[in-house]
C-alpha cells in the first residue's frame, strides 16, 4: 500500500505547531512555537495575543515541518487541522491556513478532534498499541476517562464535574505563587515536598465511580493558605505541592485502573498535558501493572500540545473516510 503521509497543523491555544506523519505513527517532523514566554507575563494565555503570534508563525512552522521531513506539497496525502475544542481565535488561524493550503494545492482536508489528538499521540512510539484501550485524557481543559473502542471511535466512561485536571494545577501554583504555566512548576517544586504533610481532599461520587471534581481541592488548597496567613504561619510551598499532587495523582490513578479493570480493558494509556507529570506516570504505571494492565504514555513532547498528535489522529480519520470541505469552521466547545 502506497504511503499515507499527513501534514499535521495545530493551532488551539498557545503552541503554533506543525508536523508530518507517515501512515500514522512514524513522526517525520514535529516542529512546535511555544507562545509561552509571552503569556507568562499576564499569568495565563491571552487569546488575541495568541491569535496574532499563531498569524505571525503558522506558515514558518508549516515550511520548517516540511523541510525538516525532507518533503514538498506533492507528497502530502492530507493536511489534518485541529478545529476543536480551544480558543476560537487561535483555532481559526489553522483552520484557515489549511484551507487556504488544501485550495491552493488541492490537496484533502481533514478536521481533526483537539483530544482525539491526544489521544492518538500513544500510537506513536506505541507501534503495536490498538483499539480497544481505557485512556484518562487530563489536560488544561478537560479531564476524561474514554474507552477508545475502535479508532476514531470513543465511549465517555467518567469526566470532571467543574475544572480539569490541569486547570488546578494551573490555579494552585497561582495561589503558592509559581506563576504560568503551572503544571511543570508544581511537578518540580512537589519533588522537594513531603507529599503527606498536608491531607487534602478527594472528591468521590457514589452515583458515578469514574467522575472527578477538582474544584474541592482548589479550594482546600485556597483555604490552607489562607489559615496559614492568618495564623501567623510560614507555608511550606514544597508541602503544599507535593500533597497536593498527591491527592490529584491518587484520584486520577484510582479511577482511571479501574474503570480499565471494570470494562475488562488490558491497556490503559494516558494523555493530554498532565500526562507529562513525573509522578503521575510513574503512579499510573504501577498501579495499572500490578493488576495485570499494560500501561502506555507518550513521550514529555508528544503530551502537551503538538500537531504529530494531530497528524496520526488525522491518519485514521483519512483511513475511515473523513474529508472536509472549505466550509470547515472553528468549534471552541467541540463535544467529544
Ligand atoms: O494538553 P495541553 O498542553 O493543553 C490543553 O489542551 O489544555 O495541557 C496543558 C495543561 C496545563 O494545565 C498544564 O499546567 C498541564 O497541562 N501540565 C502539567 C504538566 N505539564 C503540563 N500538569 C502537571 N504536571 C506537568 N508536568
Ligand atoms: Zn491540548
Amino acid at each position: 500500500m502506497e504511503d499515507v503521509v499527513i501534514l499535521g497543523i495545530e493551532s488551539s491555544c498557545d503552541e503554533t505547531a506543525a508536523a508530518v506523519v507517515v501512515n500514522g505513527r512514524d513522526v517525520r517532523s514535529n516542529v512546535i512555537y511555544s507562545q509561552v514566554p509571552l503569556h507568562t507575563i499576564y499569568g495565563g494565555v491571552v487569546p488575541e495575543i495568541a491569535s496574532r503570534k499563531h498569524i505571525e508563525k503558522v506558515n514558518q512552522v508549516i515550511r520548517k515541518a516540511l523541510s525538516d521531513a525532507n518533503m514538498t506539497w506533492d507528497d502530502i496525502t492530507a493536511i489534518a487541522v485541529t478545529y476543536g475544542p480551544g480558543l476560537v481565535g487561535p483555532l481559526l488561524v489553522g483552520v484557515g491556513t489549511a484551507k487556504a493550503i488544501s485550495y491552493a494545492k488541492k490537496i484533502p482536508l481533514v478536521g481533526v478532534h483537539h483530544i482525539e489528538g491526544h489521544i492518538s499521540a500513544n500510537y506513536i512510539e506505541n507501534k503495536d498499541l490498538e483499539p480497544p484501550f481505557m485512556c484518562l485524557v487530563a489536560s488544561g481543559g478537560h479531564s476524561h476517562i474514554v474507552k477508545c473502542t475502535d479508532y476514531g471511535k470513543y465511549e465517555i466512561i467518567g469526566r470532571t464535574r467543574d475544572d480539569a485536571a490541569g486547570e488546578a494545577f494551573d490555579k494552585v501554583a497561582r495561589a503558592i505563587g509559581l506563576g504560568y504555566p503551572g503544571g511543570p512548576k508544581v511537578d518540580k517544586l512537589a519533588k522537594e515536598g513531603n507529599p503527606d504533610a498536608i491531607e487534602f481532599p478527594r472528591a468521590k461520587f457514589a452515583d458515578a465511580p469514574y467522575d472527578f471534581s477538582f474544584s474541592g481541592i482548589k479550594s482546600a488548597v485556597l483555604n490552607y493558605l489562607n489559615s496559614c496567613e492568618m495564623k501567623g504561619i510560614e507555608v511550606n510551598r514544597a508541602d503544599v505541592a507535593a500533597s497536593f499532587q498527591k491527592a490529584v495523582i491518587e484520584v486520577l490513578t484510582d479511577h482511571a485502573v479501574r474503570a480499565a479493570k471494570d470494562h475488562g480493558c488490558d491497556k490503559l494509556a494516558l494523555a493530554g498535558g498532565v500526562a507529562a507529570n513525573s509522578s503521575l506516570r510513574e503512579h499510573m504505571r504501577k498501579s495499572a501493572e500490578a493488576v495485570g494492565i499494560s500501561f502506555y504514555n507518550p513521550s514529555l513532547i508528544f503530551c502537551t500540545d503538538n500537531a504529530a498528535m494531530i497528524g496520526a489522529a488525522g491518519y485514521y480519520d483519512y483511513l475511515r473516510g473523513i474529508r472536509d470541505d472549505y466550509s470547515l469552521n472553528a468549534v471552541p466547545n467541540l463535544k467529544i
